[in-house]
């Protein structure tokens, strides 16, 4: 997607911020786009605190000077925006291609609104044709593959990769994801598997497509 797309979806997302919010942050481009709208307000005295999704987020964010704070100094947060590598009609999600995704999916749960920003590109009838990110604690890396495999997918170690929680990543393909919410349920059920990259039960509740 080109820059200004994201930018224009960014922009409209900003629309929805409200002075004295708590705001997650999201991870990736588009994310970032956000995050740059979000320091200029910041620098004419817009005022906000963000939870940033990912270590990434968390630096640019500082860099901007954007005032930070954890999930731990707040029980819910207001409004959480993110951008998503698949996004269905029904507003579930594929996230982690930038293997932010366990963190994404508990600052969107934790918000009680969460705007996803993104490209047409990422419109799909149904989720599962971008492999579905698993992270996985190291030690269990190849049981939890051979789970994965005895689901009908491929589990591909994404190399040299390590999660901000210093574990690694099995990127499943060859599933067919007619419910996303059961597989979602179903993958975080293995043993050893932090979480996976499906937004079925925490879906977004609006999209803005640049
Ligand atoms: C990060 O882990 C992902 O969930 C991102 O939100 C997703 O990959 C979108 O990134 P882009 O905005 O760079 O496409």
């Amino acid at each position: 997607m080109s820059k200004e797309k994201k930018i224009i979806a960014a922009k409209k997302a900003f629309e929805y911020v409200e002075e004295g919010m708590k705001l997650g942050l999201g991870t990736g481009s588009t994310a970032d786009e956000f995050t740059k709208i979000l320091s200029d307000n910041v620098k004419d005295g817009f005022q906000i605190t963000c939870v940033p999704t990912s270590e990434n987020t968390k630096k640019l964010a500082e860099s901007l000077e954007i005032p930070l704070g954890t999930l731990e100094d707040y029980n819910i947060l207001d409004l959480t925006i993110d951008g998503a590598d698949e996004i269905a009609d029904d507003l579930s999600l594929m996230k982690g291609g930038g293997g932010a995704h366990t963190q994404e999916k508990i600052i969107a749960t934790a918000s009680k609104n969460f705007l996803c920003i993104a490209d047409q590109s990422k419109i799909v009838s149904k989720l599962g044709s971008f492999p579905i990110p698993v992270e996985v604690l190291s030690q269990a890396r190849s049981f939890v593959a051979r789970k994965l495999m005895a689901l009908g997918g491929i589990a591909k170690l994404r190399h040299d990769f390590i999660t901000d929680q210093g574990n690694e990543i099995l990127d499943l393909t060859g599933m067919t994801i007619d419910d996303p919410i059961s597989l979602e349920t179903k993958i975080n059920s293995i043993p050893g598997v932090v979480d996976n990259g499906i937004f079925g039960l925490r879906k977004a509740d609006q999209i803005f497509i640049g």
